[in-house]
């Protein structure tokens, strides 16, 4: 089994969302100690915005060139397509995904590619596998009476399944800024979910 480890927040390794996504590849590790790990950083600088002739190969019928950002969008798909699994792990900025991710997304959901574009709106390309999303928020976005709006979670959803990946398990560490109490407790409810989780699959 191969896994797909895309994490994106400006904190690397010390961050909340990265620590989420480890502890579940660690529970995917166990289930199969065979499995290889490919670590996709997309965070800061790692991965530039889609250049001019990406853009206009999106609304032309074929690449212009082979060279910048359809390059590394070549080969950003060809690492996704050959995974078995993916987890992402990634924190909630202004209600979403962080833009680090977001230029991830530019270059893996390209049409002709990953998607297509026809009578029938759009229709993926990939096949579908398990992606699991690891997300730390500040504040909560989910349960009763949540303070903030969520749009990663339907984005995330529709995005990737525009591509072809529907079978998405969300996890989150939330209220990261409500102090240490609150940061253990939601670890702990967390661990509770990925232990439930994973000793039901
Ligand atoms: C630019 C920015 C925007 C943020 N926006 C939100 C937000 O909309 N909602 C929220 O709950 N937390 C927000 N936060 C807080 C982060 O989600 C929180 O600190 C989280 O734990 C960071 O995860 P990380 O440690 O994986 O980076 C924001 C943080 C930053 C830096």
């Amino acid at each position: 089994m191969k896994i797909l480890h895309v994490t994106c927040s400006p904190r690397g390794q010390r961050s909340e969302s990265h620590r989420l996504s480890s502890n579940i590849i660690g529970f995917l590790l166990r289930s199969d100690p065979t499995a290889t790990v490919i670590n996709r950083v997309v965070s800061g600088d790692a991965i530039t915005q889609v250049d001019e002739h990406y853009a206009e190969s999106q609304q032309s019928s074929a690449d212009v060139t082979q060279e910048g950002s359809i390059a590394r969008s070549d080969e950003l798909i060809e690492e996704l397509q050959s995974a078995d699994v993916v987890v992402i792990g990634t924190p909630m900025h202004n209600f979403t995904v962080p833009a680090a991710l977001k230029v991830w997304i530019d270059h893996i959901a390209r049409v002709r590619r990953t998607f297509n574009v026809g009578a029938q709106g759009k229709t993926s390309l990939l096949r579908d596998r398990q992606v699991f999303v690891a997300v730390a928020s500040g504040g909560r976005f989910s349960g009763i009476n949540p303070r903030q709006p969520d749009f990663l979670t339907p984005y995330l959803k529709a995005v990737l399944g525009m591509i072809g990946l529907h079978a998405l398990t969300f996890f989150s560490v939330e209220g990261t800024a409500l102090g240490p109490e609150a940061v253990a407790e939601a670890r702990n409810k967390t661990d509770q979910a990925l232990h439930a989780y994973f000793s039901s699959v």
